[in-house]
């Protein structure tokens, strides 16, 4: 079964912009690997993630995420099992501070989204707006 967790965090105090830029690269290497997609945004010292893949995989992902001690106070937005069938075409992507203010983007990050039901997707697509714009 394919499964989608979504939650938004605060980047740890003492966490330097090169270290959060780690973040974001070594989730993208390792989703990608891993065949896990969705999104990963960090804007203003907070986390938006978006993972989505095999339900055992994504579980085990987000235990090891909520963990980490480079991140606290982690609200679950959603945890939910997927039932769209395509998801080919969709990887990873990661949004860092760089992207604000830039929503031509948005439509970009939107597609990676595609794969969660309709309403959870407007859901999300709004999170986005906020982070970006
Ligand atoms: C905000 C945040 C998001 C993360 N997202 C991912 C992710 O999407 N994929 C991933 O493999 N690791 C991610 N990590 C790193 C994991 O918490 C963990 O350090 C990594 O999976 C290595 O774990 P391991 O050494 O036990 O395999 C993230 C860490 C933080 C702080």
């Amino acid at each position: 079964m394919r499964y989608a967790i979504s939650y938004v965090s605060t980047a740890s105090k003492d966490l330097q912009e090169n270290e959060i830029q780690r973040i974001l690269y070594s989730s993208e290497d390792q989703n990608n690997k891993d065949n896990i997609t969705g999104l990963l945004l960090f804007s203003e010292g907070n986390f938006f993630q978006v993972i989505e893949g095999r339900k055992e995989d994504v579980t085990e992902l987000y235990r090891k995420i909520e963990n980490d001690r480079r991140h606290h106070n982690i609200i679950k937005l959603f945890q939910k099992p997927i039932h769209n069938e395509s998801f080919d075409g969709y990887k990873s992507d990661f949004i860092s501070e760089d992207a604000k203010y830039n929503s031509a983007r948005l439509n970009n990050y939107e597609k990676y989204i595609e794969v969660l039901d309709e309403p959870l997707q407007r859901a999300v697509s709004n999170i986005l707006k906020a982070f970006i714009i």
